[in-house]
């Protein structure tokens, strides 16, 4: 293209976007756009591994690119578009898993996990690596559908098919970019081409984020119930962060921060300046800290990012005029860049017209 490396990142259409999808990934895609050739897309193909609801899946496809809009992605930088729009994507899915092991694919956490959720299986009360056994053994092991299973090779395609350098996403999906460029690698060395660059996380010079939930569990996530949504008003936002678990405070000067409290700082970290979490750090040393205080704080630096979004957020939803304009444009170029990747590898492995 012109010379800037491809950036390719997506989030699934499962509901509205909260502080987790912000930090972990959303922000990134704002502040890259400038320097990377970008490509944001809604992943509604993935969504339907959880067999959504048809109306719903539809709905949470526009309020994602409401959001994607509303943060500041900007179509005339980026590319903005919805997977369902490239088929060239499904047809390479269909490739690409003839190179991936069903039992790779069993070994991947998110599958391990999502299968024992769709089955009510708890984590503890099971051995871990007897996840085949498990899903074989139980009565509603048809919930645990196949495109579950080959979750990540429809994600490592939507990677590859763009070529993509860079990847952008949160902590909890490095496993999949590690299998990514496991499949890249084996493609290329399969058929003995250089189809395929090794794509890379990217998090501006810092590490990949993992943003925590406020009920003092480790991740902030939909299916957790603990989120904190870019939508959400004043009042709802400020009630969720005041009922944010906490501890008893501490007894005795510089004693270890408890996971809970932890998390707080964490997303203080994220949404402060320096000089505010210092101020927190240093109360909670000396024991002067009042979680009431640092609450209140959170709740303001919070809202100082999510509520000039949540106003566009709101403006946006009900202008579909402008949403369907810019994912035509986004799934054009999409689809060409796309179609010329599948074009390769249907010609590298064989695929080839007698007409
Ligand atoms: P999804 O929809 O689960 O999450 C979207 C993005 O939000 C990040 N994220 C978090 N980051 C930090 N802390 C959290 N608590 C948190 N919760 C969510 C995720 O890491 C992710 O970056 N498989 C992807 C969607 C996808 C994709 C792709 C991404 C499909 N194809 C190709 C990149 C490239 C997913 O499930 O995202």
């Amino acid at each position: 293209m012109n010379g800037k490396e491809t950036v390719l990142s997506g989030i699934r259409a499962t509901g509205n976007l909260h502080l987790g999808n912000y930090f972990g990934a959303l922000s990134k895609f704002v502040r890259m756009q400038r320097d990377y050739d970008c490509l944001y897309f809604v992943a509604d193909l993935h969504a339907l591994t959880t067999n959504p609801d048809p109306d719903q899946l539809h709905r949470n496809v526009r309020s994602i690119v409401a959001e994607y809009l509303a943060a500041g992605l900007d179509p005339e930088e980026s590319t903005l578009f919805v997977q369902s729009d490239v088929p060239e994507i499904s047809e390479m899915y269909l490739l690409l898993n003839m190179h991936v092991g069903i039992g790779e694919l069993m070994r991947t956490a998110s599958f391990k996990d999502k299968a024992r959720k769709q089955l009510g299986i708890k984590v503890d009360e099971t051995d871990e690596d007897n996840i085949e056994r498990q899903i074989i053994g139980s009565a509603s092991n048809k919930r645990v559908n196949a495109g579950l299973l080959t979750y990540p090779t429809l994600m490592a395609v939507d990677i590859l098919i763009q070529k993509a350098h860079k990847v952008p996403v949160g902590k909890d999906q490095e496993q999949h970019l590690e299998l990514t460029r496991r499949f890249a690698r084996r493609f290329n060395s399969f058929y003995g081409v250089e189809l395929f660059p090794e794509p890379a996380n990217f998090d501006f010079g810092g590490k990949p984020v993992k943003v925590p939930g406020l009920d003092g569990s480790g991740k902030m996530g939909k299916s957790e119930g603990n989120c904190i949504y870019l939508i959400d008003d004043e009042k709802t936002l400020r009630k969720k962060v005041m009922r944010a678990v906490t501890d008893e405070g501490p007894k005795t000067p510089n004693q270890p921060v408890s996971p809970t409290v932890e998390n707080l700082f964490t997303l203080l970290e994220l949404t402060s300046t320096p000089e505010v979490v210092k101020h927190f750090r240093d109360a909670y040393a000396d024991c002067s800290i009042r979680y009431g205080d640092l609450k209140k704080q959170l709740a303001d630096d919070i809202l100082a990012i999510t509520l000039p979004i949540r106003e566009r957020i709101l403006d946006l939803q009900g202008d579909d005029a402008t949403i369907g304009r810019v994912l035509r444009r986004g799934a054009e170029i999409a689809r060409e860049r796309a179609s010329r990747t599948l074009a390769e590898v249907r010609e590298v492995m064989g695929i080839r017209r007698f007409y």
